[in-house]
């Protein structure tokens, strides 16, 4: 085919294509194209976490993932972390090294726990259509509550994807120096936005959060006048410029050589 001919062939098969779906509305091709992903899904056997996608593979659209199609099998027993935290491994039989759940709560705490100024910087992961997004933000976690709370100007890309998919993960960890001395806290957990008007905004800042710093008490100031003054802040915060994201905690991983010195394994799971 000449030049000429593959350019008109590419525009007839345009104008077909654009003629075809002009036919139909948009909550048209939208079920359409949500009825052919079901019968993908339908058809589409469970996959375990190696398989991959070879030549025979159906076609579909880009911004699918497998999981949109296919449950993805994931067995305990040959997965790394599983056998890091339940399975035979180097000096454990199976099972062996468990810490109690209080036990390693308590640990925990010590680690990612602390109000106020004692809060932590963690780096915020969040997924909108299957693009991830990390962000470094401040949190303080509410120990009888099991939640953690962040304090957020409004406006931000993670806040828009919190919205939409409130799944999310947290990791804190030291700045990795050596296999002797590490540690890493993992959170996966879903987020709910707390908007300034919700009396809990203004219970999380009073008992939570460093929101203090911003406030520019005078150092002199008398107790009442410092009241006073923080008040007038939170006030000031409550104006609708401003979000507090609560993360429901549904599981910490936590991996540190610690662990090890009262004979339990390095990795360990919390799950409430
Ligand atoms: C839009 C839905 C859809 C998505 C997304 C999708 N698949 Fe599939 N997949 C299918 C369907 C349907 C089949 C079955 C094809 C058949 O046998 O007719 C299939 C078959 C497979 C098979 C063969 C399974 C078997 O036991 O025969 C593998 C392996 C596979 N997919 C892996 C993947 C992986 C890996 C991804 C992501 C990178 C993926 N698929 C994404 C729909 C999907």
């Amino acid at each position: 085919m000449s030049k000429r001919t593959i350019g008109f062939v590419i525009l007839v098969s345009l104008v077909c294509f654009i003629g075809s779906q002009g036919m139909l509305s948009a909550a048209d091709k939208k079920a359409q194209k949500e009825q052919g992903k079901t019968e993908q899904a339908a058809k589409a056997k469970k996959i375990d976490t190696a398989a991959m996608l070879d030549s025979n593979h159906p076609p579909y659209e880009p911004g699918y993932s497998c999981n949109d199609c296919h449950e993805i099998k994931i067995d305990a027993k040959t997965t790394a972390t599983q056998v890091w935290l339940t399975g035979e491994s180097p000096g454990k039989k199976a099972g062996e090294g468990i810490m109690p759940k209080d036990k390693l709560w308590a640990a925990m705490m010590k680690v990612i726990g602390g109000k106020k100024f004692e809060s932590h910087t963690y780096v915020l992961g969040t997924c909108l259509n299957n693009v991830p997004l990390t962000t470094t933000a401040e949190f303080t976690l509410n120990p009888e509550k099991k939640v953690l709370y962040g304090f957020h100007e409004k406006g931000t890309e993670k806040l828009n994807q919190m919205r939409l998919n409130p799944k999310v993960s947290l990791n804190w960890h030291k700045e990795f120096k050596s296999f002797a001395d590490f540690c890493c806290v993992q959170i996966k957990g879903h987020a709910e936005l707390i908007e300034s008007n919700n009396p809990e905004f203004e219970q999380a800042l009073v008992d939570f959060l460093p929101y203090e710093r911003g406030a520019r008490v005078p150092a002199d100031a008398t107790p009442q006048q410092r009241e006073e003054r923080l008040k007038q802040f939170r006030d000031s915060l409550k104006k609708g410029s401003f979000v507090i994201s609560k993360i429901y905690i549904d599981q910490i991983t936590m991996a540190t050589v610690d662990f090890t010195k009262e004979g339990y394994r390095r990795y360990q799971r919390w799950t409430p």
